[in-house]
């Protein structure tokens, strides 16, 4: 089965749990990057990326080489911001369509569990829809083996979502077969 997991980032959060979760599953891995870099949260800035999210505006992203339609499974982080996904799915979104998959959603914060999640589950909404994961700034923990746990988790969460995927697409080829061969 191939799985892709696709995430953005500005601190590393998130890229630690995305790589935690292609490692564990052997997926193909790829960033979603701003054209223009976050330059820091100070005020002004932070309203900027205020109103990018409110506003659902769509920052420029750098190209990317995958297509949806290669992948059976699909992985999707994003760092919470202002209880909501990355702007840059906006954009994203706005050039490819990802419908008809088998998706899994994860995203960090500085608190627990939000929104941000079930907004990006609503744009999402012509795939399927296997499970959500949040943790709390894996990278940002001030013992390392609370790190390592987290990322563990994580990955484990990802490798029930597989196994669920996998039995769904056997049962799909089942049906399949037997609608074609009749038996
Ligand atoms: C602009 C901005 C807005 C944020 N808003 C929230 C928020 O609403 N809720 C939350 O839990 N964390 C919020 N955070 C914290 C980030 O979600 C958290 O630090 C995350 O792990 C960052 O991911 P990254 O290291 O992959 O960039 C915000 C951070 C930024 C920069």
């Amino acid at each position: 089965m191939k799985v892709l997991v696709l995430y953005t980032t500005v601190d590393g959060n998130t890229a630690a749990v995305a790589k935690s979760i292609a490692d564990r599953l052997g997926a193909d891995i790829s960033k979603i990057v701003r054209v223009k870099k976050v330059k820091g949260y100070g005020f002004f800035n932070n309203l900027k990326l205020r109103m990018e999210v409110s506003r659902k505006k769509k920052p420029d992203i750098f190209p990317f080489k995958w297509d949806p339609r290669d992948y059976d499974l699909i992985f999707i982080g994003t760092p919470v911001w202002y209880d909501s996904y990355n702007p840059v799915y906006n954009t994203l979104f706005n050039v490819i369509k990802i419908y008809d998959r088998k998706i899994a959603l994860f995203s960090t914060g500085e608190k627990p569990e939000g929104k941000a999640l079930k907004k990006l589950a609503a744009v999402l909404e012509d795939s399927v829809l296997l499970g959500t994961y949040h943790c709390i700034e894996p990278i940002w923990e001030d013992d390392e083996k609370e790190t390592e746990r987290i990322l563990n988790e994580a990955a484990d969460w990802a490798k029930t979502i597989y196994d669920e995927a996998e039995k769904m697409k056997e049962e799909e080829e089942f049906k399949r077969r037997k609608t074609i061969y009749k038996y």
